[in-house]
């Protein structure tokens, strides 16, 4: 293969006016690992003459050195960027490479095939307006050809080429096309997928990549350069909305306040009305300020910096709205989840939600459905492992502005993040708000909490006992109780086995039930709280993350949290209920410290060693505590 002269002062230019021009077409390729993705591109960018000659020279030395292709060039190696993944010869994270026509420049992001990506594919998708689906002639549509066009749908990538490669191992058929064809365009008719060309190439030979091919006569279709220059993926909408996401408030000097962020959609001029949102407060653009001074104009994709009319708060986290346009406020959502991490979501579980700058407190309040990606079947489940995608409610502790993802994905995207190790965790697509929300308000009660503390003489407060089973939680709880009824306190006990036989009659020992239990006990504990209680709560509660959302449902101080610590030998050899017996067994699943973790408190107000003292002693410390840290006596 020779190499290509460099691209002349006309191609280059030719670059510059398209980028100039905002013709500018974001791509995604997807497939299985092994499709030839990386060839097609590196084809793509060698054949459009944008490689350079240095590059050249390091894709000839890697090619005889990792290379796939004997004596040949090896394209893929123009575009497989990451060392390691070389090495590995598989792609592992998402290669953004430009390269441009006299029609049209082209960002194209080229992504992993294999299963456990999803997210890399999920990232590339989120700004891409088309995608190039490879499709193995050999192989025909698999699993993931279809969990990629579920999720390129689900992203709103509507626009889709199916690239059938290594046309040249088939002989060419055009039977074997056909067929591929018709099974494809059947499943991506039930999606949201409405334009889809479909063309054979061989990436390896160069056949309808950017000239057309001779060994296939029988195909009249574009090359895929031709169909990538002319596909028409103007939006939905003209002018969409503007809207802009506050990344910081600049404050130099008294004189001058600014709101900068980057535009995410539509245009903004001085003088636009505009409304600040979730407040909803009203005002007009003064002037936007770019990086070389005033400007009459910004767009979508310019990080600029607004000032307004009037003195209004603005924080980061706020959406700049044009006034007659503006976004939803809600702070629930039926929404798309897809799930990116190895633990599994809980529902209930609280999780940090960003959605452009903001970031709020979040719960999944629900999982309608899961979604198979081979036949789109609704299935039903609790929780979602790594890769799976289904349509969930989510609940906010906050009101937010957003949009609906599929008019705009900028405001109507967002990632879940893990509240402990900062792990992106999920990718979202908001589907509509739920009004439930706003329609509620809440009733004042006429007596408050701290006049039904007083009426008791004493402060009300949770001492929530964690554990293992047979650890001496419940025992603790009765001790101390008899106490306070002695001294003339008003108290009650919610004990796990007896809330098991009512309340939380419905759940189980799943990760998934154990949250809920928890985050049900919790409630029916603040609102003891609130009644002027002392409330012994005597649970489990093996996760870290349920007792830290039961603590931040209680006022500061309010929540004592005590860890009666038991070695499991000991709690075992008890064995109170014979459950260790029956769990060591295998006749019951899911059993704490058995095969069910216990994730034992880090800072807890109170450590009870039940193993080393009797009972009196343990609840003589509980009583010793609430005295000197809450004031009960
Ligand atoms: S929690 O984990 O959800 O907080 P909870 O305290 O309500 O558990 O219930 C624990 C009680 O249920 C135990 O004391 C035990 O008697 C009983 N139990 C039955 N099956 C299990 C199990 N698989 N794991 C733990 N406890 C179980």
């Amino acid at each position: 293969m020779s190499v290509r002269p460099p691209p002349s002062d006309r191609e280059f230019r030719a670059y510059s006016n398209a980028r100039e021009n905002r013709d500018i077409l974001r791509f995604i390729t997807c497939g299985s690992v092994d499709d030839g993705k990386s060839t097609l591109i590196g084809r793509l960018l060698y054949e459009s003459r944008l490689v350079f000659q240095d590059q050249l020279a390091r894709v000839e030395a890697d090619s005889r050195r990792y290379g796939t292709q004997g004596e040949n060039l090896d394209l893929a190696l123009l575009v497989d960027g990451l060392r390691a993944e070389r090495e590995q010869g598989i792609t592992i994270d998402v290669a953004y490479r430009t390269f441009s026509t006299a029609r049209r420049s082209f960002i194209v992001a080229d992504t992993p095939g294999h299963e456990q990506y999803t997210r890399n594919m999920a990232t590339g998708a989120s700004t891409a307006d088309l995608a190039v689906v490879l499709i193995d002639a050999r192989k025909g549509v698999l699993p993931q050809t279809r969990r990629h066009t579920t999720i390129l749908s689900l992203l709103g990538v509507r626009h889709v080429i199916v690239a059938v490669n290594k046309m040249d191992l088939v002989d060419w058929s055009g039977d074997i096309y056909q067929g591929i064809v018709e099974a494809y365009r059947d499943f991506a008719g039930r999606l949201d997928v409405t334009g889809v060309i479909c063309i054979p190439v061989s990436a390896l030979n160069g056949d309808n990549v950017t000239g057309p091919s001779t060994a296939m006569d029988w195909y009249e279709g574009p090359t895929l350069l031709q169909a990538l220059e002319t596909a028409d993926v103007a939006p939905d909408r003209e002018c969409p909305p503007f809207r802009m996401c506050v990344q910081w408030v600049n404050r130099p000097d008294a004189e001058f306040r600014g709101f900068a962020g980057t535009v995410a959609s539509g245009l903004v001029c001085p003088g636009d009305p505009v409304l600040v949102c979730p407040s909803n407060r009203a005002s007009v653009v003064k002037r936007i300020v770019g990086p070389d001074g005033d400007l009459d104009r910004a767009g979508a994709g310019q990080a600029v910096t607004l000032t307004l009319a009037d003195e209004i708060d603005v924080s980061r986290g706020d959406i700049i709205a044009a006034a007659a346009d503006p976004p939803s406020l809600s702070d629930q959502f039926a929404c798309h989840i897809v799930w990116m991490h190895e633990t599994p979501l809980l529902p209930e579980r609280p999780y940090l939600l960003k959605i452009g700058t903001r970031l709020a407190g979040a719960q999944v309040t629900a999982v309608k459905h899961k979604l198979n990606v081979d036949n789109l079947e609704h299935t039903a489940a609790k929780t979602l492992g790594l890769n799976d995608i289904a349509y969930c409610n989510i609940g906010l502790d906050r009101q937010i502005a957003f949009d609906p993802y599929r008019e705009l994905r900028e405001t109507g995207g967002f990632i879940l993040i893990d509240r402990y190790t900062h792990d992106t965790v999920g990718a979202g697509m908001i589907d509509f708000g739920l009004w439930r929300g706003s329609n509620l308000t809440r009733h004042p009660l006429a007596i408050g909490k701290p006049a039904r503390s007083a009426q008791k003489n004493q402060k009300a407060c949770v001492v929530w006992l964690t554990g293992l089973s047979g650890a001496g939680k419940s025992a603790t709880a009765n001790a101390v109780e008899m106490r306070l009824h002695a001294m003339g306190r008003h108290s009650y006990t919610l004990d796990g086995d007896n809330l098991r036989h009512g309340l939380t009659r419905d759940l189980g020992f799943t990760a998934a039930d154990r949250v809920e239990n928890v985050r049900r006990t919790a409630e029916v504990a603040k609102l003891f709280v609130d009644a002027g209680l002392i409330v012994l709560v005597s649970l489990i509660s093996p996760f870290r993350d349920e007792r830290r959302m039961a603590r931040e449902m209680m006022e500061e101080g309010e929540f004592i949290e005590v860890f009666v610590d038991c070695p499991i030998a000991v709690c075992e050899q008890r064995d109170p209920k014979g459950l260790y017996r029956k769990a060591r067994a295998g006749e019951i699943g899911n059993f704490t410290g058995v095969d069910s973790p216990y994730e034992p408190p880090e800072n807890p107000e109170l450590v009870l060693k039940t193993a080393e003292r009797n009972v009196d002693e343990i609840a003589g410390q509980v009583i010793d505590y609430l005295r000197s840290r809450v004031d009960v006596a």
